[in-house]
């Protein structure tokens, strides 16, 4: 029976860092597990030019600094947050050359127009207003990040992924002359289809903890439930069965991103819950424990830690990570300062437990 695996670290490839006090509580989880993690540029001040992700890279690497000073990272933890920009209809194409010269800059994101969290300056009309930056972007291979959603309000919203993928994603993968550079958020059967549905297309997708755990059901089971309120929404069950599929099978097109996106408790339990789910704390653990109950931690370390530098064409990480089996119980709460976050899986029991080196006095 295997009670310890060791896999290569791992990268995060869609997460919600934040900013400011909220920058400093989170960034230490996705830096214990991950050794670079694609950092959403959605922030209440979006991340619309090369200077700003430049600005909020240095953010980030100083909140990291301070956690190494205070002895809660180790000083040669390696992290490197690969950055992006929120594309906009008026981004200026150039901006494209700025960025790639930059050289932190790995991405940039199209948010469709309202259709999540701080995305109300996103995008209207990418195909019309955005075909010389899409040309910019093939130019230097640069990739493009994609919330797979119509934002559309009379289209119903669990089919925005559906609708999505036929008004836009058809004619992006028709347009893209360069391999392996679309990187699309798919969280339904559809999206997993349009995903195996040409190998050489050059599209793939991340899969996060919450859709291969839950269902649309299980936000209102008891009651309604805002802590599992994401965007894309949950889905049916037989889409979560095409994701765990997917995910589990060790396809090089899937990969991890944990999508993790915090918002304190008084956000969440409000009225007009922000979407957003908050699964940093214990990723590694949540999909070690998710790939074990479909027999298949085998493949755990090509979702986590090969198909996503393979995708993009960049090296894989040297460094390692260990998980024990060992239940754990998800914290109800994660308090610090002033600021409260429900962890996804809060109260539930997890059987596995990622350790990163730092924390090995726990056992
Ligand atoms: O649920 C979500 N929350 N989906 C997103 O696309 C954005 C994220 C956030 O920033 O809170
Ligand atoms: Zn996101």
């Amino acid at each position: 029976m295997i009670d310890k695996f060791t896999i290569t670290k791992p990268d995060d490839w869609h997460v919600h860092l934040r900013d400011s006090q909220m920058l400093d509580v989170v960034v230490l989880d996705t830096v214990k597990q991950f050794a670079r993690a694609v950092v959403m540029p959605n922030l209440q001040i979006p991340v619309i030019t090369t200077e700003m992700a430049i600005a909020y890279r240095e953010r980030i690497l100083n909140s990291i600094e301070k956690l190494k000073s205070e002895n809660r990272i180790e000083v040669g933890n390696i992290f490197e947050p690969l950055m992006t920009i929120y594309l906009q209809d008026s981004t200026p194409s150039e901006e494209v050359l700025r960025a790639k010269k930059s050289g932190v800059v790995f991405a940039f994101k199209l948010y469709p127009a309202s259709s999540t969290t701080n995305s109300q300056h996103g995008v209207v009309d990418l195909l019309g207003n955005c075909s010389e930056l899409l040309e910019n972007l093939q130019k230097v291979g640069m990739p493009l990040l994609v919330h797979s959603e119509v934002s559309d309000r009379r289209v119903d919203i669990f089919d925005r992924e559906r609708v999505f993928i036929d008004r836009v994603m058809v004619i992006l993968r028709k347009i893209s002359k360069f391999k392996n550079s679309i990187l699309s958020i798919f969280l339904t059967k559809e999206g997993v289809d349009f995903v195996l549905d040409d190998d050489n297309s050059p599209i793939a997708a991340t899969i996060t903890p919450q859709h291969l755990i839950y269902n649309r059901n299980d936000i209102f089971f008891g009651g309604l439930n805002p802590h599992l309120y994401c965007l894309p929404i949950l889905k049916k069950e037989e889409d979560r069965i095409a994701l765990l599929n997917a995910a589990t099978s060790g396809n090089k097109k899937f990969f991890l991103g944990t999508d993790s996106a915090p918002h304190d408790k008084s956000f969440k339990e409000n009225a007009c819950s922000c979407a957003g789910c908050y699964n940093a704390s214990h990723a590694m653990s949540l999909y070690a424990s998710i790939f074990d109950s479909v027999g298949r931690l085998d493949n755990l370390e090509l979702f986590a830690s090969f198909n996503g530098p393979d995708f993009y064409n960049l090296p894989r990480n040297k460094e390692l990570l260990t998980l024990y089996k060992e239940d754990n119980i998800v914290p109800n709460e994660l308090t610090s300062n002033d600021i409260k976050i429900i962890p996804l899986s809060a109260g539930k029991i997890l059987k596995w437990l990622y350790v990163a080196v730092f924390d090995f006095n726990l056992f």
